[in-house]
């Protein structure tokens, strides 16, 4: 394991974090959760959006935030500048959209018609002579919002720039696959879960061979029948780790078909050279991206409440689906992921249960399961810091 900077110091023993049980109310107790809301899920840069939903002026999609009560539009106006604008009419409140995303040139308040800009200004509203206040205090609220390799990230009390808040990854994540991508695959769901026992099944090889015994067969057998990745890096909040893959594995059919099909589309965009192509890269507190330019896989949750929460599933490509090839591949990516993840979905929800019973003090996480624990402790100090400048 290496470790690269943050309050951690540098060292190869994998029990650095050290070995104690967590305290199971982390995943269930509103209490708890409600610290993780205001230390956390307020005051970090989350991934909700790419670039590439925005190609032009007036381009928005509409994002629900639930742990901020917030709905955000996500627009990028007629000077090119994307911003995070709140979804809320400065008149009397009312949502301007609900649209999941679109193109205008406004956005008309269907209430009392009080209409504004690409860039949130009030550009009019009916008799506004009779208001005892001023269009220049009446724009849309903003939200802060900023973009690292084609990844829209917002924030709504920041403490720190999106780069700075990114560190090392933020080079990382310019480097690879989705920096350059114009198009993707989604999928979202809602899952009855904690964020972090969601977020965990999928920081954690140790499952693999039990969920995924058909599913993950290149990712497990021979020399390590479990899977687990070939090196792990702590930056800070965030981390990486080394995905490894059996050399005598074999694909199946229908894999190795799209594996084929999918190599002369991803040699010409000239994306095969990319660096990182083995990494799966964390950052703080919800998101993930395997940078493999053929599968460039990211997963986000979002809390919902203590024990719900939403994911968002995405692959990023490159260019249209020109040739049924193309389409080929990438539709048999998306659908294998969607396997894998329906095999996984019910024993989340089964430890939610388990966990929420109050059964148990404690959980358990051994030395292969490290991104879990340091997830934790990065957790435990940023709800400890709040704590103190509170009290
Ligand atoms: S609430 Fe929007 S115009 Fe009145
Ligand atoms: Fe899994």
């Amino acid at each position: 394991m290496n470790i690269h900077s943050g309050t951690i110091q540098a060292t190869d023993d994998p029990e650095v974090l050290g070995t104690e049980p967590i305290p199971a109310r982390y995943y269930y107790d509103p209490e708890w959760f409600e610290l993780e809301r205001k230390a956390i899920w307020m005051r970090s840069w989350l991934n909700i959006g790419h670039v590439c939903e925005l190609p032009e002026p007036g381009s928005f999609v509409r994002r629900e935030i639930e742990f901020a009560h917030a709905s955000l539009l996500i627009v990028r106006g007629k000077d090119g500048e994307i911003r995070a604008l709140h979804n809320a009419c400065t008149h009397r409140g009312t949502q301007l959209t609900s649209e999941p995303c679109g193109k205008q040139s406004k956005f008309s308040c269907p209430y009392h018609m009080w209409t504004f800009g690409t860039d949130g200004e009030l550009i009019s509203a009916p008799d506004f002579e009779r208001f005892y206040t001023s269009k220049e205090s009446c724009a849309l609220k903003q939200v802060s919002v900023d973009v690292c390799g084609g990844l829209i990230f917002v924030s709504f009390e920041p403490q720190e720039s999106l780069r700075e808040f990114l560190g090392p990854m933020a080079d990382m994540l310019e480097q690879v696959a989705s920096s350059q991508a114009t198009t993707f695959h989604e999928y979202v769901y809602e899952i009855d879960a904690n964020w972090k026992l969601d977020y965990d099944n999928f920081q954690e090889n140790y499952h693999l061979r039990f969920i995924h015994p058909n599913t993950a067969q290149s990712g497990i057998g021979g020399e390590n029948p479990f899977g687990y990745p070939s090196s792990f890096s702590l930056y800070g909040k965030h981390r990486t780790q080394t995905i490894w893959t059996n050399p005598e594995g074999e694909f199946t059919p229908t894999t190795g078909l799209a594996f084929q099909k999918s190599m002369p589309r991803l040699q010409a965009d000239g994306l095969l050279d990319l660096p990182h192509p083995r990494e799966y890269l964390a950052l703080f507190p919800n998101f993930f991206m395997l940078c493999s330019p053929g599968n460039n896989f990211l997963h986000y949750v979002m809390p919902l409440s203590a024990g719900k929460s939403r994911g968002v599933i995405r692959i990023y490509w490159k260019g249209e689906d020109e040739t049924a090839s193309t389409r080929f591949a990438r539709e048999y990516g998306m659908a294998i992921t969607r396997d894998i993840h329906s095999e996984d979905v019910n024993v989340i929800q089964a430890g939610q249960r388990g966990l929420s019973s109050g059964a148990i003090e404690h959980i358990h996480f051994m030395e292969k399961e490290i991104l879990c624990r340091h997830l934790i402790k990065v957790v435990e100090e940023a709800v400890e810091a709040y704590r103190k400048e509170i009290a």
